[in-house]
């Protein structure tokens, strides 16, 4: 089980260039299933999500290669043949549930596993399943699969109970090849949406309104592949900000969209941290004064749930008492033990966490169990006394790419142990 190795202390200094978004590149590398014809993904992140999700795809009959010195992903869908998702790899990314959309469109069927809880929560999937039955798509329950079929597909009027994002990306997709006017309302308004509405306007569809609330699609006969750039990970760019935050010091990340980061820049400015939005790019010098703030996880354009425990370890060491509310996962705070083991202060009740600020954190040995919370981990460790061997690390290679070598490059003491 591979380590990283911190010695904290160290003030981060320097400019970075975060790498694709892994919430924007998995729903496009699942509509790509859609196309007649190759597609060409450039600054697609290589992380462990993507290499399974690739897999997936091969499993289906898709052509996936890295490209342009791997900077780019190839996939040629024009063979698909099988519509039968492997168990196995849909249990290690589970948010490719959002497949069923695509599959269904291009091969009228789709077989998956149920995608099952995680260690941040149950992840229903009700809402998927209501607007793709209203697109036409007809469910039955198999040996433990889902297995999901459309004869015939068509636009519908869908109300989402609550804006999920991983709902609205499958229905958006799907909806791309039903006859007729597709509307989503109540949708998700993250900027992966918006960055996938490109992706597939670009493969031909018609679609607008992603990024707020009301997604209207019209769907079309056939979709061709097309060549994308992934937008910057957003959940990175943040990770980076809070690593200059918690160790007073001076990054430059110039392809950050600041756009995208408001609710993480504004928070980390009431804390003492300066953000400044360049022509390109965001600079962000933090405090060795660390004042504490509340926060409340919620839907884009609020603060993200995938900042949270990021935030929790940059409010361990404030000057005060900070409660954090986790309104969109039910079990999200699996950092604060952990962090409590580094001297952290911190008491969860349900959804509320309370941390009440200690001068400085020490370091010691701890335990990754989600990708975010091992971020979290890894940020202490970044200002903690001494040193921190974060394990379970393989968590957050799913959604970093080399982020030690990142934050190496920026002046952190870290080396990853195998
Ligand atoms: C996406 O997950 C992201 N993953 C998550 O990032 C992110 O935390 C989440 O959106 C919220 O922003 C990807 O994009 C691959 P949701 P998703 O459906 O689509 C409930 C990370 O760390 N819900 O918006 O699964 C659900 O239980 C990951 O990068 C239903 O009740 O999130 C949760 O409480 C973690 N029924 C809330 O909605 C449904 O049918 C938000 O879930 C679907 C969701």
């Amino acid at each position: 089980m591979s380590e990283f190795i911190i010695t904290g202390g160290s003030r981060l200094e320097g400019d970075i260039t975060v790498s694709g978004g892994k919430n924007a590149v998995l729903p496009i590398m699942a509509a790509s299933v859609m196309a007649r014809t190759p597609c060409v993904l450039h600054n697609a992140p290589d992380l462990v999500d993507v290499r399974v999700m690739s897999e997936i795809l091969r499993g289906l009959g898709a052509v996936v290669e890295r490209v342009n010195s791997g900077r780019s992903l190839y996939i040629d869908p024009s063979d698909l043949s099988n519509t039968v998702v492997d168990e196995a790899l849909m249990r290690q990314v589970r948010s490719s549930i959002f497949l069923i959309g695509p599959l269904v469109a291009r091969m009228g069927k789709a077989t998956v596993s149920y995608p099952g809880g995680c260690d941040i929560g149950q992840r229903p999937i009700d809402q998927h399943l209501k607007g793709l039955a209203a697109l036409g798509v007809a469910f039955e329950e198999a040996h433990g699969n889902i297995v999901a079929q459309a004869p015939k597909l068509q636009g519908a009027d869908i109300h989402l109970d609550i804006p999920s994002v991983g709902a609205t990306e499958n229905i958006m997709m799907c909806a791309s090849l039903a006859p007729g006017v597709t509307v989503i309302r109540n949708a998700a308004k993250e900027p992966e949406i918006v960055d996938l509405q490109g992706f597939l306007n670009s493969m031909g569809a018609r679609i607008r309104g992603a990024g707020t609330d009301v997604i209207r699609v019209e769907g079309v006969e056939s979709l061709q592949g097309c060549e994308h750039t992934v937008m910057p990970d957003r959940i990175e760019v943040g990770t980076l900000m809070v690593a200059a935050a918690i160790t007073a010091g001076d990054i430059y990340i110039p392809n950050a969209v600041a756009e995208h980061v408001q609710a993480v820049t504004s928070k980390l400015r009431e804390v003492g941290t300066s953000v400044t939005v360049l022509h390109r790019g965001i600079r962000v010098i933090g405090s060795h004064r660390r004042r504490p703030t509340d926060v409340k996880t919620l839907p884009y354009p609020g603060f993200p749930t995938d900042m949270q425990p990021q935030m929790m370890a940059l409010l361990s060491i404030a000057e005060g008492t900070s409660v954090i509310s986790e309104t969109v996962f039910e079990s999200r705070f699996k950092q604060a033990e952990e962090l409590g083991r580094m001297g952290a202060q911190i008491r969860t009740e349900g959804r509320t966490a309370i941390i009440k600020g200690v001068p400085r954190l020490s370091g010691a040995r701890v335990v990754s169990t989600d990708l975010r919370s091992g971020a979290s981990l890894v940020l202490a460790g970044l200002a903690a006394e001494g040193e921190t061997i974060v394990s379970g690390i393989h968590h957050v290679d799913r959604g970093y790419e080399r982020l030690e070598r990142k934050l190496a490059a920026l002046g952190a003491k870290i080396i990853r142990q195998e």
